[in-house]
């Protein structure tokens, strides 16, 4: 199994970015501990993560037919894009949403998620195990 696994903006700044609700591991650390999880399950794991949207929608595109499952942290994303979703639809990949923070709790514009609307499943505050969650979804099923 292929899965890519996209992250957007200000993911990256994971470990200095509000540790107290992304906690303190880094980007470098969450790649880590996928990469480690997929080496097990011998699934072939690839990574993205851009700032800017239109990136995002290009490399969704381009997982078409060569992809056979996207994970996606659209993270400010979520609550706008659109574009996002319309990609997601486009090419069909089952999709898996993940969230780092449990969402659910925090400022009613972050309520909004537009990639849900396509996901599969929604995955939302369980940090880095959330990610594993979602690969192991793709694999297993509920
Ligand atoms: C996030 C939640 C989003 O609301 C926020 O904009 C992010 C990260 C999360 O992983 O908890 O950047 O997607």
């Amino acid at each position: 199994m292929k899965i890519l696994v996209i992250n957007g903006p200000n993911i990256n700044m994971l470990g200095t970015r509000e540790p107290d609700i992304y906690g303190k591991k880094t980007y470098k650390q969450l790649l880590e501990y996928i990469t480690a999880y997929c080496e097990q399950k011998d699934v072939e794991v690839s990574f993205y993560q851009s700032n800017h949207e239109g990136d995002i929608v290009d490399m969704i595109q381009s997982a078409y037919g060569n992809t056979d499952g996207i994970v996606i942290n659209p993270a400010a994303y979520t609550h706008t894009s659109v574009a996002i979703l319309d990609a997601l639809k486009s090419v069909g990949i089952r999709t898996v949403e993940v969230h780092i923070s449990d969402v659910d709790k925090r400022e009613p514009f972050r309520q909004i998620s537009y990639v849900g609307l396509y996901a599969e499943k929604t995955i939302k505050g369980l940090g880095f195990d959330g990610y594993i969650k979602a690969i192991e979804y793709l694999l297993y099923g509920d």
